[in-house]
């Protein structure tokens, strides 16, 4: 018995059209990948890196899980990053988050949804560095999109944290970090202007960007 025949079908269609278009294509890719970019960015089935990004295979490195969430004892992330830093030398970390994120949402409200709540608590963490500005929002809706810009910036400060990205920096290896929010209602991206090419200018741009995403939801 086969098991998912129309995702087989899918695939062999898709194969025969990048053959066609590229007869090199994969064996090009079969013996090396280059990619100048890894992606952290959300498990959400809606935000694929490649699709919204117009990158092709072996283009862009991929790291997702809950949220986009960058914690220092998570082995996976980390040795992620490690191979795309020392093996591949991406010159790019960007962290992805998105608009409508329901990993956000519940850190957010804090029903209780089992395992993933130990999860959550990274978000949370995130939440209550910014709860007076948060709880001054004038509704829920307000509150979701702002954290869910905000988590993002407090990634990208974590993967700057990282001993990883530090020892990148300190032998002067290239690499930028970027914050991006992606929106599920119009395909866009957005840069949250939380760019950084090294150690020294960690605090005063998170800073700046924290501003920014707070000054788009103050009441004017
Ligand atoms: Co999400």
């Amino acid at each position: 018995m086969k098991y998912l025949p129309e995702l087989f079908a899918a695939n062999a269609r898709w194969a025969e059209d990048v053959r066609a278009a590229d007869p090199h294509f994969f064996a090009g890719l079969a013996n090396l990948q280059s990619p100048a970019y890894l992606w952290i960015g959300c498990s959400d089935s809606r935000v694929p890196a490649n699709q919204i990004t117009g990158l092709k295979p072996g283009e862009v490195f991929v790291h997702r899980n809950v949220a986009n969430v960058v914690v220092h004892t998570d082995l996976n992330c980390l040795s992620v990053m490690q191979y795309a830093i020392e093996v591949l030398k991406v010159q790019h970390i960007i962290v992805c988050g998105h608009y409508g994120c329901g990993g956000v949402r519940a850190a957010l409200e804090g029903p209780s949804l089992g395992l993933i709540d130990n999860w959550l608590r990274h978000i949370q963490d995130a939440r209550d560095r910014h709860l007076n500005f948060l709880t001054a929002l004038p509704d829920n809706a307000a509150r979701w999109r702002a954290l869910c810009e905000l988590n993002v910036i407090e990634q990208v400060r974590n993967v700057a944290r990282t001993t990883l990205v530090g020892d990148a920096w300190q032998r002067g290896q290239p690499l930028t970090l970027h914050g991006w929010i992606y929106g599920l209602e119009d395909g866009r991206l957005q840069d949250l202007q939380t760019s950084l090419k090294e150690g020294a200018e960690l605090d005063t741009v998170i800073a700046q960007a924290v501003t920014a995403a707070r000054s788009r939801y103050m009441p004017h």
